[in-house]
């Protein structure tokens, strides 16, 4: 199994960051100066993807155009002898092949996940869904990818939450097979702590298979009236071997003010430009506080 392709769900709604995301999509938020999902594309790239799909939504086209070249801009930077914003410029206009397919009616994440079946074209492929950065010493997708070639199978990334945060995420379990890496037994979307069976928390990065689109025709709205992907996986299950491997590394949920805002904050002090800055108010900060 070789996987070349990956496909970036951004169709969501953000509604957990209402109201900037009424005009703006939530894969569009500011980490530092770049978009979140210029983040994602680019851990696709350092995991050797060449080509990468976006399932966009109604209000996306943000995202078409940060991806594109714009010449005005590129004109007007060159004409000042603005050359470095220049070169950022150019740079992402040519960062990968990127196309793009529109989902009409927000039907859940099964249902975007449908709309990428022409483009994989009967390959295995990557998703990363377009608002969870992961800071890694190796991209967190790659660290799928290189079980899922080796194993021939479709994985699923995945972390420990603490059990009061299962419901907001897809809870697997699992028989583990070696360090951080489990066979898949069941699926389940948003459990109550309750239904839970584990407190293994799906994160969103997988690899997947092509079978996964005849089963998600076939799967019923579940979670919040939407095509569930994790209750396809579920059906997946019957017929083929899914792995889960605990992702290592930092991730941050950019569609929530919590991550949001801790990823502004970390990736600002792993740059050389801010962090000593950044340090001093983070010290100074801490002290009124607790001085309170
Ligand atoms: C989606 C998936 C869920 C997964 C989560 C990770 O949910 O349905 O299984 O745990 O992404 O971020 P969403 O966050 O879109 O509600």
């Amino acid at each position: 199994m070789v996987i070349r392709k990956a496909v970036i769900p951004a169709a969501g709604l953000g509604t957990r960051m209402l109201p900037i995301t009424k005009s703006m999509p939530k894969e569009m938020l500011p980490v530092l100066n770049k978009p979140v999902i210029h983040y994602v594309v680019e851990e696709a790239i350092k995991a050797g993807i060449d080509d990468v799909l976006i399932i966009t939504g109604k209000g996306k086209r943000a995202i078409e155009d940060y991806f594109d070249r714009s010449f005005e801009l590129e004109y007007y930077l060159k004409e000042r002898g603005k050359l470095e914003e220049l070169k950022e410029v150019e740079e992402i206009g040519e960062m990968v092949d990127i196309y793009y397919v529109r989902q009409k009616k927000p039907l859940g994440l099964g249902d975007a996940i449908l709309h990428a079946e022409k483009h994989v074209n009967g390959e295995p492929f990557a998703v990363l869904l377009g608002d969870d950065i992961i800071i890694s010493q190796r991209p967190a997708i790659k660290q799928l990818i290189d079980v899922a070639e080796k194993k021939g199978s479709p994985i699923i990334g995945v972390e420990n939450v603490p059990r009061e945060m299962v419901s907001r995420y897809g809870i697997i379990n699992g028989d583990p097979i070696e360090d951080g890496l489990f066979k898949v037994t069941q699926l389940i979307e948003k459990p109550s702590p309750q239904e839970a069976p584990s407190n293994m928390a799906i994160v969103g990065r997988y690899v997947l298979i092509p079978e996964i689109f005849d089963v998600l025709r076939e799967t019923p709205p579940g979670r919040g009236g939407e095509v569930q992907l994790t209750d396809a996986l579920q059906i997946l299950l019957q017929d083929h071997e899914i792995f889960a491997k605990q992702i290592e590394g930092e991730r941050y949920d950019i569609g929530s003010k919590l991550g949001f805002i801790i990823a502004n904050l970390k990736l600002a002090l792993m740059r050389e430009e801010l962090k000593t800055e950044i340090r001093d108010y983070i010290k100074r900060t801490l002290e009124e506080v607790l001085n309170e």
